[in-house]
């Protein structure tokens, strides 16, 4: 059997033979040669990446970063050997590890100009609305990063303080949302670290560092979801990663992708109690409401990441004390798991129906949710970007199917 497709076009008769890889993939642009173009808004079977980050396999409810199983680097790793990982390919030695945690966690970073940008928005901003634009800011400061776009050594070696530079960035968002202030400080992992800038889970720093470390490993990627799309996209017309980085995280703000994990906690909280999960869940049926933090792209059957998370729930609710929220997800995940909407649908908890409860228990507010997944995932989206400029590509312009009118002309009279 030849690995080829023939695609005949039935108005025509014309017949075309295409290529088709190991990995089931042909070159699309082929079909021009018939005057077709292939529709697909929502990227649904168009591969835009020869991708060696990471693998899902979404039936069986796989993922993997450079092959490794994420439960195993949930449970094995730190956040920044996830880092270097995703970053160089391997998981880094010990030498490699003290190396690079030392460059990210003691990097000499423009405190008072990430503050400046964070202090500069009015009482009250959403902390991503201040996160997506410092990457912009920092852009402004880091001409350097043009440069960089076609210099791999140079985008490698900017990585720590790109990382440090988002640690800051993130954690001051979240401070100011909430009304605080830090000043910058260390801590013996990213996560710590994190915290201790935000001032968020002083009571319970060792416990909450470690749970967050865990959660930072399960978001750092994701192969191409909305966020990379857009990483990869805005990179391709040779965009440096830092304004690359604002469009990423504007991507991943959208409650259908990152900022659905606020979105679960507000829907929790307005069904306020078990008995009112039967009413909702009729209503999400009527589609009323959507159930948020269910339902993936990619995932048919269950969200790994989700399971992590649970045994994360359970670690720090043990000593935050009980949540009431807890049981009425636990209540609409039962449900929804037994319903035939639900069922038939494929539609599983993902990776933001239980964070919230984790990070709520570590002392953040809704609005910070969204931040706490674009930090982690900007080694991914660096990652993303470091490949592509390494391989070969294009502009990424998509084509059009034009519907609207024929030329015209502007009437001499418009009154
Ligand atoms: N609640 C109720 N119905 C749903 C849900 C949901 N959460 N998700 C999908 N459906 C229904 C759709 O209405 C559709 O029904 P239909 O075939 O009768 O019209 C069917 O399931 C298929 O859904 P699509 O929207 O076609 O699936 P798609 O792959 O385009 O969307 C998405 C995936 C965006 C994640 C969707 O499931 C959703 O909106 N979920 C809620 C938001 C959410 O949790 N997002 C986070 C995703 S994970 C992440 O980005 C980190």
């Amino acid at each position: 059997m030849p690995d080829s497709l023939s695609i005949t076009d039935n108005r025509t008769g014309k017949t075309i033979e295409v290529s088709v890889d190991g990995h089931g993939a042909f070159p699309a642009s082929e079909l021009k040669k018939l005057g077709l173009l292939s529709f697909d808004q929502p990227l649904l079977a168009t591969a835009t990446a020869r991708s060696a980050i990471t693998f899902i396999d979404g039936e069986a409810g796989i993922l993997r970063y450079r092959g490794y199983p994420i439960e195993q680097l949930a449970e094995k790793t730190s956040f920044l050997e996830v880092a270097y990982l995703l970053a160089y390919g391997e998981l880094p030695t010990a030498a490699q590890r003290s190396v690079f945690e030392a460059a990210v966690l003691g990097a000499q970073v423009d405190t008072a100009r990430i503050r400046k940008h964070v202090e500069s928005f009015p009482a009250g901003s959403h902390p991503m609305s201040v996160l997506i634009s410092g990457y912009a800011a920092l852009g402004a400061a880091h001409q350097e990063a043009k440069a960089a776009v076609h210099d791999g050594e140079a985008r490698k070696a900017a990585l720590p303080t790109q990382l440090a530079e988002t640690l800051q960035l993130g954690a001051y968002a979240i401070a100011a949302s909430i009304g605080g202030t830090t000043g910058a400080t260390s801590g013996a992992t990213f996560a710590e670290q994190f915290l201790r800038t935000s001032g968020v889970g002083a009571e319970q720093l060792e416990v909450f560092a470690r749970a967050l470390e865990v959660l930072f490993i399960l978001h750092a990627d994701h192969e191409l979801n909305a966020g990379t799309n857009a990483m990869r996209a805005i990179g391709s017309a040779e965009t440096d990663a830092y304004h690359s980085l604002a469009g990423a995280s504007a991507a991943l703000y959208g409650p259908l992708h990152g900022g659905a994990n606020e979105a679960v906690l507000k829907m929790l909280a307005k069904i306020g109690d078990v008995k009112n999960v039967p009413d909702f869940i009729e209503h999400v049926k009527h589609r009323d409401e959507k159930l948020m933090g269910f339902g993936h792209r990619v995932y048919k059957n269950f969200d790994p990441r989700a399971t992590v998370i649970k045994s994360v729930v359970d670690e720090v609710l043990a000593v935050s004390g009980p949540d009431p929220l807890l049981g009425v997800a636990q209540e609409l995940e039962k449900i929804a798991l037994e319903d035939e909407y639900f069922v038939s649908r494929k539609l599983y908890p993902n990776v933001d129906f239980y964070s919230g409860i984790a990070y709520k228990a570590i002392g953040f507010q809704p609005a910070a949710f969204t931040v706490l997944f674009a930090v982690p995932r900007t080694i991914g989206w660096l990652s993303h970007y470091d490949e592509m400029m390494a391989g070969e590509f294009k502009i990424t312009r998509p084509a059009q199917v034009y519907i609207g009118s024929d030329e015209r002309s502007v009437p001499a009279n418009r009154g």
